[in-house]
């Protein structure tokens, strides 16, 4: 695939040996936590489990992973919606449509399975602005916030898109 940026972008299914680098990225997330642990728990489970509803991709250029992006039943599951989980871009190849591809892909599977609505919980959206900003381009709109969900001053925020097939 090739996107604006001027290098071929490669979007595939995530497998056992990407872990490191994935838990690389999630690193790269804002956080007062330590997320990888539970990062790594999540996608060893996904791997050993065949049975698990969803997919995880990962973004290369020449070879090297420079993005995630999975989905999967999530916290509230529903025949009708698929959840998004760590989309990451490495900071060094951002601006350039990289979550984009990435989100296309994560689309078509949800819609070939029939779903109706792709959902994430955003974080906090006055730290997260590139995250909002983001999925608000692409079609997200903010559907319920519970404040201090998570602490003080750290609200959930649930994003969702209704599902459209484009023909
Ligand atoms: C959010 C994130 C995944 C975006 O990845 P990306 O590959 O840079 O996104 P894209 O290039 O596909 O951006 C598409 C559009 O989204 C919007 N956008 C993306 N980043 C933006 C930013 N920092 N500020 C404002 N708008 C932004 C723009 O409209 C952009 O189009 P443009 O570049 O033509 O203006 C990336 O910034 C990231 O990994 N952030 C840290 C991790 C994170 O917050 N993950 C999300 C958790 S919910």
């Amino acid at each position: 695939m090739r996107s604006e940026y001027n290098k071929d972008i490669y979007i595939r299914h995530f497998n056992e040996s990407d872990i490191p680098a994935l838990l690389d990225l999630v690193a790269q997330i804002a956080s007062s936590e330590d997320l990888t642990e539970s990062a790594h728990i999540q996608f060893s489970n996904e791997l050993a489990n065949h049975d698990h509803e969803g997919s995880r991709f990962v973004a290369t250029v020449d070879g090297i992973i420079v993005g995630t992006l999975g989905c999967a039943p999530g916290p509230i599951p529903s025949t009708q919606a698929l959840w998004a989980d760590w989309l990451i871009v490495d900071r060094d190849y951002r601006r350039y449509g990289i979550a984009t591809l990435l989100y296309s892909l994560i689309e078509k599977y949800a819609l070939e399975r029939g779903k109706r609505y792709l959902c994430l919980d955003i974080g906090n959206i006055d730290q997260e602005r590139a995250a909002y900003l983001f999925h608000l381009r692409n079609g997200f709109q903010i559907v319920g916030q519970l404040p201090d969900y998570w602490g003080d001053h750290e609200h959930l925020n649930i994003m969702a898109k209704y599902l459209t097939s484009r023909k």
